[in-house]
């Protein structure tokens, strides 16, 4: 008689385990990830601690009913590293066959107060034994629409301790697309792709240019490291909110993201977006106008 065929329980895998695990799904680059693979057809599951299904890094017993299903993991780390091993195992196990981590640029240069969730994130998905991709992007023109620096920009004034230095950032749309590019095509493992935007600013440049778009009038004004703790300080900022800021425009001004990537155009085929682009579109949302 002849032998049973054994059960590759790769392919079982893969077939049961077909959706998109798309963590930090309300975030700036997750929601985009999500709209994206849905353009494209993919199975989605979109998660955090406010989605249907509910994700909670803090919260263990909420890994499983995530990770049921789920054959691919978009990784936003969080802050904390505690956490980021266990979970990849645990995805591992659960049927996981592929991760596509989002980290940032000159993360071989940060220390014990900044981005210890994302370097987490690179080891665990480096040593999960199964299919992974890194993505290190620069820092996001979406931190002057949707996070930290948008509220000053409405004041008129963004001081920032940058030293002079260039920066090339970054849509997030373009990481979006990316990153929804990888989760789905063959012939991205085992590969870490620098994302940059197309062009070197210097943070008053940048300013510059959004105030242009914005018809407003927007100053930007160096700090010293002292001075910027000094007002984090003042905005309510606890001290280990403090020395992660700190840490990370330490790393700006040695210029550890200072140099052009080409990720976009080795994954996309296409250049990334241009700063003057980005920002005509963001103003017409009124996103600078806004009391
Ligand atoms: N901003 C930049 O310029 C930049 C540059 C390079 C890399 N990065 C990295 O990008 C990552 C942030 O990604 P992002 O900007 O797309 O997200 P984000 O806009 O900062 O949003 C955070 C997301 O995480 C979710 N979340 C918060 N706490 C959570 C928890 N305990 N458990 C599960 N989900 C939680 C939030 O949703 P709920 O509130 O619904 O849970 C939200 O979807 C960070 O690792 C950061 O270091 C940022």
């Amino acid at each position: 008689m002849a032998e049973p065929a054994r059960l590759d329980w790769n392919r079982v895998m893969a077939q049961h385990n077909d959706e998109i695990l798309v963590l930090a799904a309300t975030g700036k680059t997750g929601r985009r990830v999500v709209e994206r693979l849905r353009a494209a057809g993919a199975r989605v599951r979109p998660v955090s601690r406010s989605s249907t299904i509910r994700f909670d890094w803090s919260d263990r017993t909420t890994w499983a009913p995530a990770l049921t299903g789920a054959g691919t993991v978009y990784l936003v780390a969080p802050e904390e590293p505690e956490p980021v091993a266990d979970f990849v195992e645990q995805a591992v196990a659960a049927g996981v066959r592929r991760f596509v981590a989002l980290s940032g640029r000159g993360i071989e240069h940060i220390d014990e107060h900044f981005g210890q969730g994302m370097a987490a994130a690179e080891a665990a998905v480096r040593d999960s034994g199964v299919e992974w991709t890194i993505l290190r992007a620069n820092n996001f023109l979406q931190n002057f629409t949707e996070d930290l620096w948008h509220a000053p920009l409405l004041t008129g004034r963004l001081g920032l301790p940058v030293d002079g230095i260039l920066e090339p950032l970054i849509d997030v749309e373009d990481i979006a697309a990316v990153a929804a590019t990888v989760l789905v095509e063959p012939g991205h493992t085992g590969r870490i792709y620098e994302l940059s935007g197309p062009r070197r600013l210097s943070y008053p440049e940048a300013v510059a240019i959004i105030a242009a778009a914005a018809g407003r009038e927007i100053r930007f004004e160096e700090l010293t490291p002292e001075q910027y703790r000094a007002e984090l300080r003042a905005e309510g900022w606890d001290e280990v909110g403090v020395a992660a800021m700190d840490s990370l425009f330490a790393v700006m001004r040695a210029g550890h993201l200072s140099d052009l990537a080409d990720g976009v155009q080795r994954v996309l085929g296409r250049a990334p977006t241009s700063i003057e682009e980005w920002a005509g579109k963001a103003a017409a949302t009124g996103i600078w106008s806004r009391p």
